[in-house]
């Protein structure tokens, strides 16, 4: 579409009427750009009008055109250059999923009709920077489940059901089931040097009910929130859909890196991997995890520790969790049976400081109902009788060596620029690309050979986004491990050799 053609044609669309009659004007240009870069009525690099001849064509204020670019640019659909005007973004957050439109399993569709929604559930609903869920070999994230005991684990449930007490099949109680409260608890001690009361843990459905939890609880609306970037999508998603502002923060080799700036921008949340950043792998050294402890303490700021896969450490010894170093009480500490247990269980937990123990309980209790007491008790059986351990134990041993292999699999990327950054634990290893190198599209050519890794970009907010590959090895079975590396070694080379 030619300049002049876009606005005529953005001036028939928005007469059309198409939308719910309280949404405002900048939304309905909003949405009428983004729909038509979904279908390609308006294509990777092409300028549109500027903000000003747009308002006069259209007959808006130009406030509302800005407003409009602003959140085209922030969702990045847009890119805006001093001297070359707006145009529609090269690498298009939906580039990637449309290309597996083709073999995305029905229910996965991830269309971002947002009309009708109010502005949060439009962040919620429109989501654009979410990988697709489909599980294939090197999907990032994804558990070995046939390597669960699934036979104990019936054996355990059947066990409670055969006496089932009536407060089973109640709601649960405000913190969670108390044997299972205990049974984390000493486990938290042993094995992440977290400190604490078994009254300060309580049980939640998975992490992002616990980042839910905390910024219903501990924020208001527009209260700001640093977030690692790259970072976690899911953790920003619950956070912006609270209405807080998220402060992008760098990540480098020592994990979350503020700096002056960052610190003339103070949070009322941090939300930050230390163990494991999520995707890169960083461990966050000990000067930084002191930095942020005393920053936060000096700000009045609370941290919200995601230890979500520390379990899988692979070499030297664990290291402790924030939580455990922190003297003034500002770490909420998060874990999650996802990745240990299955990720269906929907069942984590948070580690509150002890003044704000009784409030969160009640405020769960009030937001969110407890429930699923039966498997609260199998669980708390499954670790208690010690099979939480010897399931951690194999499923270390068996990702340890896949990983190996993979590494080994990939390592001649290295002879065309790009890197395997040493990482000894998690779910997935990084591959990084240089900064030049487009990763949606080496992870679409991936796709192609039926390999579904993730670009890197994609976990990062802004323009300068850093390149590479998440390759999750926990999935695919060992025997496929290599074979499958050589392939994604393969379109690695080749892309990079052009
Ligand atoms: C960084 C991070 N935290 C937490 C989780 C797990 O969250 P949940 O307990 O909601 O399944 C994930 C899942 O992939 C993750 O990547």
């Amino acid at each position: 579409m030619e300049s002049l053609t876009i606005s005529d044609w953005l001036l028939a669309e928005l007469k059309q009427g198409r939308f719910p009659p309280r949404m405002p004007s900048h939304r309905r240009v909003y949405e009428s750009i983004r729909r038509a870069i979904a279908n390609q009525h308006l294509t990777p690099g092409t300028r549109l009008p500027s903000t000003r001849s747009l308002a006069e064509a259209l007959g808006l204020s130009r406030n509302t055109l800005l407003a409009a670019f602003e959140q085209l640019h922030e969702e990045g659909y847009v890119i805006s250059q001093v001297g070359s005007g707006t145009r529609i973004a090269r690498t298009l957050p939906e580039n990637f999923m449309a290309s597996n439109d083709a073999d995305k399993p029905k229910g996965t569709d991830t269309a971002k009709n947002t009309v009708g929604l109010s502005k949060r559930g439009a962040i919620a609903a429109g989501q654009t920077d979410q990988p697709s869920y489909e599980v294939q070999p090197f999907s990032p994230g994804e558990d070995d489940f046939s390597a669960f005991p699934t036979q104990l684990w019936r054996r355990l449930l059947n066990r409670q059901w055969r006496d089932p007490q009536p407060a089973y099949l109640d709601y649960g109680h405000a913190g969670g089931h108390l044997p299972l409260r205990r049974a984390i608890a000493n486990y938290l001690r042993m094995s992440r040097t977290v400190n604490l009361t078994v009254e300060q843990i309580l049980i939640t459905s998975g992490t992002q009910q616990s980042i839910d939890l905390c910024a219903r609880l501990l924020t208001d609306h527009g209260d700001r929130v640093w977030v690692e970037n790259p970072g976690y999508w899911g953790a920003r998603r619950v956070l912006e859909v609270n209405g807080l502002e998220l402060h992008p923060v760098p990540v480098d080799d020592e994990g979350m890196a503020p700096d002056n700036i960052d610190f003339r921008c103070p949070p009322r949340l941090i939300y930050t991997t230390p163990s494991h950043q999520y995707p890169k792998g960083v461990v966050m050294s000990y000067g930084r995890r002191r930095l942020l402890l005393d920053y936060a303490a000096s700000r009045g700021a609370w941290i919200l520790e995601d230890d979500y896969d520390s379990e899988f450490r692979f070499e030297g010894r664990p290291l402790s969790s924030l939580q455990g170093m922190d003297q003034s009480g500002c770490v909420l500490y998060m874990g999650t049976f996802s990745k240990v247990m299955y990720p269906g269980i929907k069942l984590g937990y948070i580690v509150v400081p002890p003044d704000l123990a009784e409030s969160f309980k009640r405020g769960l209790y009030e937001l969110q109902r407890p429930g699923q007491v039966v498997i609260q008790a199998a669980l708390a059986e499954f670790i208690e009788e010690g099979h939480f351990s010897t399931h951690i134990r194999r499923l270390r041993q068996i990702y340890k060596e896949r990983r190996q292999l993979l590494q080994k699999a990939l390592a001649p990327v290295s002879r065309v620029g790009a890197r395997l950054p040493p990482a000894g634990s998690g779910l997935h290893l990084v591959v990084e690309l240089p900064p030049h190198c487009d990763d949606v599209r080496v992870a679409e050519l991936a796709a192609e050979q039926g390999l579904r890794v993730y670009p890197l970009s994609y976990y990062g907010v802004g323009e300068k986004r850093e390149k590479g590959l998440i390759v999750g090895y926990a999935y695919a079975a060992t025997e496929r491990i290599t074979p499958y590396g050589r392939i994604l070694a393969d379109v690695i080379q080749a892309a990079l050799s052009h």
